[in-house]
C-alpha cells in the first residue's frame, strides 16, 4: 500500500501524543516537520528519518504541495496559526488541527467557510470523541429521554506552556482545556439554548504561582441549557497548588444524574455506571488518540470523512460556545442560543 505522506506542523507537547501513534502506522511517512524550536523539529524529524525540515509553518508550505504532502497535522499555540489553515486549504492539503482551532473567532470563520466551499476533509482534535467510554455514555443516553443533571469539571493545576498563561493568548482555560467537556457535551446532547457563566480571579498570584504575565481566570462557572430537560455546570479551575497530592485533587469528568442511572465518567480514565441493580465500572482505552489520527487519515486516504467525529464545520460550533460563555463572563448576561 502507497504510504500517506504527512507533514507535522508544531512539534511540542501534543504533537508528541500524535507522533506516538504515527509511529504505530505502518502506511504512513512523515516527509515535512516544522518548529521554530530547532531541537524540537530536529527531534520529530529523527523519529521518521525526515529530511524536509523547515524553521515554522510558512517555509513549510512554501516548499511543498499536494504533490508532496497528502495531509497536514498541526499543533500550535493558539495565537499561532495565522494564514496556516487557510494556506493549506487554497494548497487542497487536509488537515488535522488541535483545538482550540485559534483564539480569533473571525479567523475561525474564515477558514471555515473556505473549508465548506472547497469541501476539503479536516478534523479537529477533540480526542474524547473516540474514547470507548464516552461512546459507551453516547449510547445509554437515548435510553433516558426524561432528561437529567450533569455535572463537568477540569480542576487542576496551570499547563507550563507560556501562552496558558494569558486569557489573550489562549482564549481562557474553558475555551483552551475545557472545551474537550464543553464538546463532550455538544456531542451527547446537542446544541445548547443557552450558556450563563461566571469567573473569578485573585487565588493564584502571578510572579509567585504562575508566571509574572498571568492574568486568566482561576476558576469559571458556565451553566448550559439543552433541550429535553437537560441542564450542565461546567467548572473549570486551574488554582490547585502545583505540590498538592492527589488526595486533595478534585475529580474531573462529568457526573450524568439521570432518573434512574447515573453515568460517573472519569476524565479520560474510567466510567462507572451505577443502577439500581448493578455497578459497572468500565476503563477507558486510552488509544483515543491513535483512533483519532486513524479516522482522519482513513479518510484522507478513501475521500470519504464519514468517519470523522469531529471535522472543523463541527468543532467551530464548540469554539464558539466556548467564546459565548467568555462574552457572559464577561457581560453578567445570559447568551440566548437560539
Ligand atoms: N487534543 C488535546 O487533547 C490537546 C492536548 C494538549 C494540547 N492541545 C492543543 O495543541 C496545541 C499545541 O499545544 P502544545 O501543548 O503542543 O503547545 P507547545 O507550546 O508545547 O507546542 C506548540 C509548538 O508549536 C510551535 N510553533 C509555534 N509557531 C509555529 C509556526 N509558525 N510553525 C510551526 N510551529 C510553530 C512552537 O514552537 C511549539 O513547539 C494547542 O492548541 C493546545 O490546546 C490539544
Amino acid at each position: 500500500m502507497k504510504k500517506l505522506n504527512i507533514g507535522l506542523i508544531g512539534c511540542g507537547g501534543r504533537m508528541g501524543g500524535h507522533i506516538k501513534a504515527l509511529l504505530e502506522m505502518e502506511d504512513v511517512a512523515v516527509a515535512a516537520v516544522a518548529d521554530p524550536i530547532e531541537e524540537r523539529r530536529l527531534a520529530a524529524a529523527e523519529k521518521f528519518g525526515c529530511t524536509r525540515i523547515y524553521p515554522g509553518f510558512a517555509e513549510l508550505l512554501d516548499h511543498e504541495s499536494k504533490a508532496t504532502l497528502d495531509a497536514l497535522l498541526i499543533a500550535i499555540e493558539p495565537t499561532a496559526h495565522g494564514d496556516c489553515e487557510l494556506r493549506a486549504v487554497e494548497m487542497g492539503i487536509p488537515f488535522l488541527v488541535e483545538k482550540p482551532m485559534t483564539v480569533d473567532m473571525e479567523l475561525a470563520e474564515q477558514i471555515n467557510a473556505r473549508i465548506q466551499e472547497t469541501g476539503l476533509i479536516t478534523a479537529v482534535g477533540f480526542q474524547d470523541r473516540y474514547l470507548n467510554v464516552m461512546e459507551m455514555i453516547k449510547e445509554e443516553l437515548p435510553k433516558h429521554p426524561a432528561g437529567g443533571l450533569v455535572y463537568g469539571s477540569w480542576v487542576g493545576g496551570i499547563p507550563g506552556v507560556w501562552w496558558w498563561q494569558k486569557k489573550s493568548t489562549c482564549g481562557g482555560q474553558l475555551v483552551e482545556q475545557n472545551i474537550h467537556l464543553l464538546d463532550g457535551l455538544r456531542w451527547l446532547f446537542g446544541e445548547p439554548l443557552s450558556v450563563y457563566a461566571t469567573c473569578s480571579r485573585g487565588m493564584v498570584t502571578p510572579g509567585v504561582d504562575a508566571s509574572e504575565e498571568y492574568d486568566t481566570d482561576d476558576h469559571s462557572t458556565a451553566v448550559f441549557r439543552f433541550e429535553n430537560n437537560v441542564t450542565a455546570t461546567l467548572v473549570s479551575g486551574c488554582y490547585v497548588q502545583k505540590t498538592a497530592p492527589l488526595s486533595v485533587r478534585p475529580n474531573c469528568g462529568l457526573m450524568i444524574s439521570l432518573r434512574d442511572t447515573v453515568l460517573d465518567y472519569r476524565l479520560r480514565n474510567n466510567l462507572i455506571i451505577k443502577t439500581a441493580d448493578e455497578v459497572r465500572d468500565i476503563a477507558a482505552l486510552k488509544d483515543q488518540t491513535y483512533k483519532l489520527d486513524r479516522a482522519f487519515l482513513d479518510a484522507v486516504r478513501s475521500g470519504d470523512p464519514s468517519g470523522i467525529r469531529s471535522p472543523y464545520s463541527d468543532a467551530i460550533k464548540s469554539l464558539r460556545l466556548g467564546f459565548a460563555a467568555n462574552r457572559s463572563m464577561e457581560t453578567g448576561q445570559v447568551i440566548d442560543l437560539k
